[in-house]
């Protein structure tokens, strides 16, 4: 039992990572235009990743970068907002976690994909330091394929918070190789 739980908290599924909340837009939730403000969701979209990264690490822990999020749609007053997350890769202590949004008008029967985004957390000990977290294993098609590019995403964001040179960066400097 033991030596299962041991086992268990080197490694774990994608999958197990999972999270799926929803929500329903208010009044108070939205833009003078009756949208969605931007801000609302990304407190959604950083709450709904915390708990998945949290899933995956067993800790608490806080967000250390936010990538680009792009608008696309507007997301309407009444609309139900599904989030869903998902941790894409593990590093030491860091987790990048995959989140998409969709917006549902129920009366209409109309589903869309709102935007998506890679959130980067850090699991913390109970000193406030950061702790070492599982190795993620993908199973789908979908998991590898964002297992696989999760290394230059997170190279691209390292250079980007001037933590890591450009010449260091080599999954990135391979894609402009010939
Ligand atoms: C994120 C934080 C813990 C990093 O602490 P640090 O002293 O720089 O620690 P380290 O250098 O050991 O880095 C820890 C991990 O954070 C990652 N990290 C740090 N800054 C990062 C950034 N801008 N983007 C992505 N990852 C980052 C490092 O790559 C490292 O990951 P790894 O161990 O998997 O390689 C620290 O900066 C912090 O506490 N920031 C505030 C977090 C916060 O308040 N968030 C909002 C509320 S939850």
């Amino acid at each position: 039992m033991v030596i299962k739980t041991l086992i268990k908290n080197l490694k774990k599924f994608a999958s197990e990572s999972l999270v799926t909340m929803t929500e329903l837009v208010l009044p108070n939730d939205t833009n003078p235009l009756h949208n969605l403000m931007g801000g609302k969701m990304m407190h959604w979209m950083d709450i709904v990743s915390a708990i998945s990264a949290q899933k995956h690490s067993n800790s608490v822990v806080v967000t250390a970068s936010v990538d680009n999020v792009s608008f696309s749609s507007p997301i309407k007053l009444g609309n139900v907002v599904t989030l869903t997350a998902k941790v894409t890769r593990s590093f030491s202590t860091s987790m990048e976690v995959h989140i998409e949004v969709w917006a549902e008008d129920i009366p209409s029967g109309t589903k869309i994909k709102s935007n998506e985004a890679f959130f980067t957390f850090v699991a913390m000990d109970g000193n406030g330091n950061p702790k070492k977290v599982p190795e993620l294993v993908p199973e789908t098609e979908k998991e590898k394929n964002f297992y696989e590019s999760a290394m230059r995403r997170r190279e691209l964001r390292l250079v980007l918070a001037g933590r890591l040179k450009a010449q260091d960066a080599t999954e990135l400097r391979s894609l402009f190789k010939e």
